[in-house]
């Protein structure tokens, strides 16, 4: 297995680009399942999480072709409408095959995904949604099977705000006979990009981006190009890189406006942040302060940008209280940060982080996704080497993250395993 090997100490400085981002990429690649015309997406980012994706796609009988940074897909001939477990347990995200491939095509049978690093996370509101718009759905041997000889619209409140929840409703509403109302929806912009998509191919959408969408369902979609939006996520990780290493940066094709609880909680650590309609730049002049949050789903605080903070905040001025309300199990990089000599207590969702002066080096396991961003963050600002173990976590969702790390002059390589 890879590993991350990091000299720490090096204020970050210079210009970088921001990738597609993959939670709105991993959605609208699915999105080719509602139509046998082919889509044409833009800006996807190279990383393990869309290739499974793909995989996946093709497995079911979708030709997919990479043109650079563009995937052409095509959904003419769907003839195995199967999500295998191999696959789903090493990418929830495909539990996102689940609507449109029901939608068009009648039936599917996707596994289920079982409990994952950072949770139970259950898939109970795609299946009641699904349910409410028609579809029979049993639980067979470990799958979803779902058939249904045509959804049709319902008025659909869901009890939590579920993001992929929302995108496969959405989806699968677009298809179905009359109009699906989902309350209590996701207000995300990977659900507004994924909308946009959708009516690019002829579907009828009002209201993404606030917390009821209403979609009026269509007999067919057909093919479209989009473009997939700046990955809101990777920018702020960077964001969150910049700072705490008292460093600064200039992000391209960023979206401020995307990230503006990010950007309110690194202005109060001291950063200097200015934004511009494409790009973002911050400034550390002055030592890290800490800063107190709470996860919630947006426009409040990202959860997947938690662990990138509590890095930050082992090293701040003060004692900050980190409260992570969406996943019952999003502390795991703790442990490891401890390692390094942080001094961090953790009662229930809740973490509080006494800054000390430094971490100090050391090799360290990386857990999830961006539990190993946090850890990337703390190397970075750790005296001497630390050494991330399972760097695969990183590259589900991670473009290239040493390469990008390197041009802004952190001394960062990776090892490739030995076989
Ligand atoms: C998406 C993101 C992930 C992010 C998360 C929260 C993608 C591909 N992934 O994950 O990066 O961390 O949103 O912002 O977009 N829940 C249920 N029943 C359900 C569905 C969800 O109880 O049927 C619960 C989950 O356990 C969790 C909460 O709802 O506690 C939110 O989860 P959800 O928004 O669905 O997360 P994902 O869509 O899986």
């Amino acid at each position: 297995m890879d590993q991350l090997l990091i000299q720490g100490g090096v204020p970050l400085s210079g210009e970088v680009h921001v990738s597609g981002a993959k939670n709105a990429a991993l959605p609208i690649l699915c999105a080719a399942l509602l139509t046998g015309d082919s889509l044409l997406v833009d800006n996807v980012p190279q990383l393990r999480d869309v290739h499974t994706m793909l995989g996946l796609l093709a497995q079911m009988g979708m030709q997919v072709a990479r043109e650079g940074t563009a995937v052409r897909l095509s959904g003419a001939n769907l003839d195995h409408l199967v999500a295998p477990y191999d696959l789903v347990k090493t990418m929830r995200a495909s539990i996102l095959v689940l609507g449109p491939t029901l939608a068009r095509c009648g039936r599917a049978r996707v596994s289920l995904p079982g409990g994952c690093a950072i949770g139970l996370r259950p898939v109970d509101l795609h299946i009641k949604g699904l349910e409410a718009m028609g579809a029979t759905i049993r639980i067979e041997h470990g799958y979803i099977e779902a058939a249904a000889q045509r959804l049709h619209g319902a008025r659909i409140f869901m009890d939590l705000v579920s993001v992929t929840g929302t995108e496969n409703l959405m989806m699968a509403a677009a298809l179905a006979d009359g109009a699906t109302v989902i309350e209590n929806a996701a207000r995300e912009p990977e659900v507004v990009d994924l909308a946009q998509c959708l009516t690019a191919m002829g579907a009828r959408i009002e209201g993404a981006g606030s917390d009821v969408i209403r979609i009026e369902g269509v007999a067919r979609l057909h093919g479209a190009q989009y473009r997939v939006m700046p990955d809101r996520i990777e920018a702020g990780t960077f964001l969150v890189a910049a700072a705490a290493t008292g460093g600064r940066l200039r992000l391209l094709e960023a979206r401020a406006d995307h990230l503006e609880a990010v950007v309110e909680k690194l202005r109060e650590a001291g950063a200097t942040i200015e934004a511009a309609p494409d790009a973002i730049s911050l400034e550390m002049r002055q030592p890290v302060r800490a800063v107190n949050l709470r996860t919630a789903p947006y426009p409040a605080f990202p959860t997947d940008m938690q662990a990138q903070f509590m890095a930050m905040n082992t090293v701040a001025q003060g004692t900050s209280l980190i409260t992570e309300t969406i996943f019952e199990n999003r502390f795991m990089h703790v442990q490891e940060l401890k390692r390094m000599g942080a001094d961090i207590e953790v009662e229930g969702n809740a973490a509080v982080i006494r800054g000390k002066s430094a971490l100090s080096g050391a090799t360290v396991m990386a857990t999830d996704l961006r539990a190993s961003a946090g850890l990337v963050i703390a190397g970075l600002i750790a005296q001497g080497e630390t050494v991330v173990d399972r760097v695969y976590h990183i590259d589900r969702g991670y473009e290239c993250i040493e390469g990008k790390l390197s041009q802004l002059g952190a001394r960062i390589r990776r090892v490739r395993a030995h076989p």
